[in-house]
């Protein structure tokens, strides 16, 4: 898939086939989150796998809609380290959906509106958090794939040299 039609096709679908994400495409999926752009280069990230069912289960129970992430067959969340800052996060996390629909895999982000919950199911050191988990898996289906609500017309968004 070409990077244009990648970008213009990515939604965010939460409904996912019972087949494992292979190592290789992990692998790819982490390398492009790790070769976003960050403030400085700092590079404030950091990627915990899930796969395990029972840990799935207890991250999800920290966001109010995280529904969908036990049944995902991958789910990764963005871990930013003390200082880092969301748009940095936000890069890292677009970056990995990218590449994982490049390959055929959906995702979706996934707030985790109960922050304390999150660090301790994930173990994290004091002064990480974690701004966005994000729920891979291929499609269940093509009607999976819902093409959910239109994006605002350009004409509605772009301003030219001033408001
Ligand atoms: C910061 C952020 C948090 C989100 N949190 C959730 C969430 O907790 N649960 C969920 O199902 N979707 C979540 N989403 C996904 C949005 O609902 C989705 O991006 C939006 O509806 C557009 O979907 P579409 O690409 O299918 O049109 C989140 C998206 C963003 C950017």
């Amino acid at each position: 898939m070409d990077a244009t039609t990648c970008l213009r096709t990515k939604r965010d679908s939460r409904q996912y086939a019972d087949r494992p994400i292979a190592e290789e495409t992990l692998r790819h999926i982490l390398q492009a989150g790790r070769m976003a752009g960050s403030s400085k280069n700092t590079q404030p990230w950091r990627f915990v796998v899930l796969r395990d069912p029972d840990r799935k289960a207890e991250l999800a129970a920290c966001g109010n809609f995280a529904q969908h992430v036990p049944a995902a067959p991958l789910v990764i969340a963005v871990v930013l380290t003390p200082g880092g800052g969301d748009f940095d996060a936000g890069r890292a996390a677009q970056n990995m959906m990218l590449a994982a629909w490049a390959e055929g895999v959906t995702s979706c982000p996934v707030a985790m509106h109960d922050r304390e919950c999150a660090a301790r199911v994930l173990g994290l050191p004091p002064e990480h958090r974690v701004p966005i988990v994000l729920s891979f898996g291929y499609p269940a289906s093509e009607d999976s794939l819902h093409r959910g609500i239109a994006r605002t017309p350009l004409l509605e968004l772009v301003h030219e040299e001033r408001w």
